[in-house]
């Protein structure tokens, strides 16, 4: 190579050093954008972790809580009746019909699978066929289990029944309406861990998990101990959509912070994974006694299997959109006239498109949208945040509000229409719903 030539190469490294750190687009040796192939590998970590980590949480629900006993069942050496297919798709359990071999699915299609087995969980437990449970064999060909684990997905995803009901190609991002989360841990046999979290009986927290029923948790419950509200109902709340939150300040119901933080809270403290999490707020005896005795505030993970993954798992969230409403969901014409109500009505004022958030501090007083402040005292801010809108015919079953308090839409309109003194005509409440449904 000659002088010139050799000038010519270093330039060309210099300049491409000097392009990668500008953040201008960086070839690879094909061609091809080397941070775009960056984003799509963190793009598909972030969704092997949403999809599949448990964090070691199964140290909690096999080893401690021995759940995975209760779906075997007593027959294949764990306890009671073990959980069949039928009853696990009528907890809510969803089943990815893309993880099962071609062979099942002819079984399947033709009747050839007693859904009635517990062993046929088994087997799609081996398959990683069930969405957000992970089982843990024995040892990798054997046909026991050991432990199992669960996902941000048990939750945050449903499937779209394409095979069958509860059995389809998955939904990531979507609220699980179905899924029965305090049925599924009552039948865990041993709950000594969170009776003495707690400090109550077992019997007790059984009797708390059973009144949660489908589409609900109780995110605070092992903070401030309250099963219930003040009028005797559960004190759980509905799990929320996963998708639309890109541009969202607040996250929550209640508004505890942002997606990182609510990811790093949810699994080392809900879903008992090995990581690492502070927040000062939670030694507060007064509003937190079980997480402040507990030591909630400043957990330390002697191998953190959480906090390496909140980068790619919160790039994953993001990328996460709300699905657009399908056509022949709503009314259209109705709709477009929807949205003129919406805006007359000052919905807009709180809730500002495009995420039907407010850009800013989206945070409400109980009393600025005309509910109690039971839930709202459960969390430091002490308030509702302004609840994003997008996707939500994705969520029609268990209710609107934190707690579902609304059965339908339209009682969500008319909720407002006396609290804020509208006046709405019949015929603009109803546009207003078609456009609530078609965002
Ligand atoms: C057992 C069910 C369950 C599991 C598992 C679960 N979540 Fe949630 N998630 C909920 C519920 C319920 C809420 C609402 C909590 C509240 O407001 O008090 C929620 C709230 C959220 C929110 C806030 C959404 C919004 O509208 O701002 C995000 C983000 C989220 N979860 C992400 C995750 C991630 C990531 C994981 C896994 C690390 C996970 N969740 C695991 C039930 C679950
Ligand atoms: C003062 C601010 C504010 C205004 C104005 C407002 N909202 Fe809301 N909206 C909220 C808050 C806060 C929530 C969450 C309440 C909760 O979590 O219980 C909410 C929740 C909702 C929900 C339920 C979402 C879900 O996922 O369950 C719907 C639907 C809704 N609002 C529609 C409207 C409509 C329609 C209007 C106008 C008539 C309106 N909102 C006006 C603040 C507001």
């Amino acid at each position: 190579m000659n002088r010139s030539g050799t000038r010519a190469m270093l330039t060309t490294m210099l300049l491409g050093t000097l392009l990668t750190a500008f953040g201008a687009a960086a070839l690879g040796d094909d061609g091809h954008d080397v941070r775009d192939q960056h984003e799509h590998d963190t793009l598909a970590a972030g969704r092997h972790i949403f999809r599949f980590d448990t964090f070691g949480d199964e140290d909690f629900w096999g080893g401690s809580l021995e759940l995975h006993q209760a779906i075997e069942g007593s027959r294949l050496g764990g306890v009671g009746a073990g959980v069949s297919p039928k009853t696990a798709l009528a907890v809510g359990l969803k089943v990815d019909v893309d993880a099962l071999p071609g062979s099942l699915v002819r079984d399947l299609r033709a009747g050839r699978v007693n859904l009635d087995d517990p062993a046929v969980t088994v087997a799609l437990l081996r398959l990683n066929a069930v969405v957000g449970i992970t089982g843990v064999f024995q040892y990798p060909s054997s046909t026991s289990l050991k432990s199992i684990g669960i996902q941000c997905a048990l939750c945050h995803s449903t499937v779209d029944d394409s095979f069958a009901p509860g059995i389809g190609h998955r939904l990531d991002g979507w609220a699980n309406r179905d899924l029965n989360v305090g049925a599924i841990v009552s039948l865990a046999p041993n709950l000594s861990v969170v009776a003495k979290l707690l400090n109550v009986n077992q019997a007790t927290v059984r009797k708390v998990l059973t009144a949660w029923g489908p589409g609900k948790f109780d995110a605070e419950l092992l903070l401030d101990g309250k099963g219930f509200r003040p009028d005797g109902k559960t004190a759980a709340t509905l799990i929320p959509p996963a998708f639309g939150l890109a541009g969202v300040n607040l996250h929550t119901w209640t508004a505890w912070g942002s997606i990182p933080y609510w990811n790093a809270f949810v699994a080392t403290l809900e879903m008992h994974g090995k990581g690492s999490f502070s927040d000062a707020r939670l030694s507060d005896p007064s509003q937190f006694p079980v997480a402040a005795r507990a030591g909630f505030d400043d957990v330390r993970a002697e191998t953190d299997l959480v906090s390496p993954k909140l980068p790619a798992l919160h790039q994953y969230q993001l990328a996460l959109a709300a699905p657009r409403a399908p056509r022949g969901s709503f009314n259209p014409a109705a709709a477009e006239r929807g949205s003129k109500v919406f805006d007359n009505a000052r919905c807009n004022s709180c809730h500002v498109p495009p995420t039907y958030s407010e850009p800013g501090w989206n945070l409400h007083t109980a009393q600025e949208v005309g509910v109690d402040d039971f839930q709202a005292n459960r969390a430091p801010a002490k308030g509702y945040r302004t609840a994003p809108l997008r996707g939500l015919w994705t969520h029609m079953k268990g209710g609107f509000y934190h707690d579902g308090r609304f059965a339908t839409l339209l009682d969500v309109v008319n909720h407002y229409d006396v609290l804020f003194g509208l006046h709405l005509s019949a015929q603009d409440k109803s546009d207003l719903v078609e456009y609530l449904k078609s965002l």
